[in-house]
């Protein structure tokens, strides 16, 4: 029900029906009705995005006006749906007036199968497009904050903090998988700050070589080493009034712990051959993608230098804990680079979209805006592909008939646990957009051992 788009084809001809159905059953799921009743129900309980109306209707005035009444009434009760009616071919009034009406397409009797496969798909694509792009502007008023983009309930969260963390002085650690957007959360906590107009320093402690890393951050004085042709400022030094971001703290070697901590308790520095100490006035936030606590028990880390870093503690998701962002990024990537390029895109293919929200991004957010920014070069159409993003195509997968099943139950997983996020864990409210009943959704979370994370429905408890 997930994968493939509902079908529905309205005809009093079972024959020419069953003809169709054994053409389409492969790429659709397929509905059928042979009154005006039926068709209606369908359309009401499955919202099918095509609907192929009239197959065999004789073709006298009663049957175009009954066609006429269907066509009318389904697209009053889903008016995305794309209808596409079959008529005789010289019933050049009521072709007018179906089009006039809002069907998608007109087709003549006797219905061309090739002919129709191509219309089907065209109009389930453009279906597609128009639901993504609705998609789009209610997300509109997604959050853009200080360059984080990002709407999921995690990242609401990490914005929440950061309101709260920014304006105040105090030192945070900021944790979390690379690439998953720790220095712009930095930065912004930084904007949010007293010292936004001072500097804002960072500097990569795992990207320096131990012998440089110290002369980088205390700098040094005139002829304190070969070479050391005058004085110079360190990076700490350099964010004066300012904020200063340790990246990757978890590589700092001991021997620098010792003096960082020493910078951080007493507000000064010397520089490598200096005698009198610099006051500094610099704000610390420090990142890290290792866990700290471990390195303290085996040694690498000291216990001191961690609690005065660690004031506060902001956890960075990984993208796969916010996959509703996925394709919010994924837009804003590409809007980006597109213009960058100067390349008219219009988006991703639905295709696309499906392969972004079941790649598992252990790169998170750099290695999504990496891969958009690839795609956008390598892009030949108006719409960005799989391919074009080195991601696997999984409706190329559905066609094999062996691992169907496996793809299905894997878009489905996908777009259970995303709904769920969105939420928040909340089983009823779920249900409800996924357009199934509560038992249904508990059978598929225990089938994919997902859990709901808390219920407000007092009912719910225990069962999840
Ligand atoms: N929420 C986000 N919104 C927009 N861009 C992001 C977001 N998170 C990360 N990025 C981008 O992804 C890349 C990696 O982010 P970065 O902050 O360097 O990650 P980290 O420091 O955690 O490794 C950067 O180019 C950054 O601009
Ligand atoms: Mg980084």
């Amino acid at each position: 029900m997930i994968t493939r788009p509902a079908l529905l084809l309205v005809g009093r001809n079972a024959d020419v029906r069953d003809q169709m159905k054994r053409m389409l059953a492969s790429d659709y799921e397929l509905l059928e009705a042979s009154d005006s009743a039926d068709a209606l129900s369908h359309v009401r309980q499955a919202m099918p995005p095509v609907v192929v109306l009239g197959l065999g209707l004789p073709s006298d005035g009663a049957s175009a006006t009954e066609q006429l009444a269907i066509l009318q009434e389904t697209l009053r009760l889903n008016q995305d749906a794309k209808v596409i009616v079959v008529m005789d071919n010289r019933d050049r009034a009521n072709a007018i007036a179906a089009l006039e009406s809002g069907a998608y397409d007109i087709l003549e009797k006797p219905v061309q199968l090739d002919v129709l496969k191509v219309v089907l798909q065209r109009a389930t694509y453009l279906f597609n497009l128009e639901r993504e792009s609705r998609a789009i502007r209610e997300q509109a008023n997604a959050t853009e904050f200080a360059g984080l983009v990002g709407n999921s309930k995690p990242m609401q969260g990490v914005v929440g903090m950061i309101r709260r963390v920014g304006p105040s002085d105090v030192p945070v650690l900021i944790i979390g998988e690379s690439g998953t957007g720790k220095e712009l959360v930095a930065r912004a906590i930084h904007r949010l700050s007293a010292r936004k107009e001072a500097p804002f320093i960072a500097i990569n402690c795992g990207a320096i070589p131990e012998t440089l890393l110290e002369s980088e951050l205390f700098g040094y004085e005139k002829g304190s080493f070969t070479g050391a042709a005058q004085q110079k400022k360190g990076r700490i030094e350099s964010a004066q009034g300012g904020t200063l971001f340790l990246d990757e703290i978890g590589d700092i070697p001991l021997s620098l712990q010792v003096k960082l901590l020493r910078f951080l308790q007493h507000h000064e520095i010397h520089r490598l051959g200096g005698k009198d100490p610099a006051s500094v006035d610099v704000r610390v936030l420090a990142a890290t993608n290792v866990d700290l606590k471990e390195a303290i028990d085996s040694g690498r880390f000291r216990e001191d230098l961690f609690y005065r870093l660690c004031v506060i503690t902001l956890r960075v998701p990984t993208l796969k804990d916010r996959e509703s962002d996925i394709t919010l990024l994924a837009r804003t990537f590409l809007t980006k680079f597109a213009e960058a390029e100067k390349k008219l895109l219009k988006g991703f293919t639905p295709q696309a979209i499906e392969a972004l929200l079941t790649h598992n991004w252990p790169g998170n957010v750099r290695e999504l805006e990496n891969r958009v920014k690839r795609a956008v070069v390598m892009a030949e159409g108006q719409y960005v592909s799989p391919s074009n993003l080195e991601l696997k195509d999984l409706s190329s997968i559905d066609r094999n008939s062996t691992t169907l099943r496996v793809a299905r139950d894997l878009r489905e997983k996908e777009l259970v646990k995303s709904v769920l996020q969105k939420t928040d864990g909340n089983v009823s409210k779920a249900a409800v957009e996924l357009g199934i009943s509560r038992p249904t959704l508990y059978q598929l979370l225990s089938r994919y051992r997902l859990k709901s994370q808390k219920s407000t429905d007092p009912l719910e408890k225990g069962r999840a």
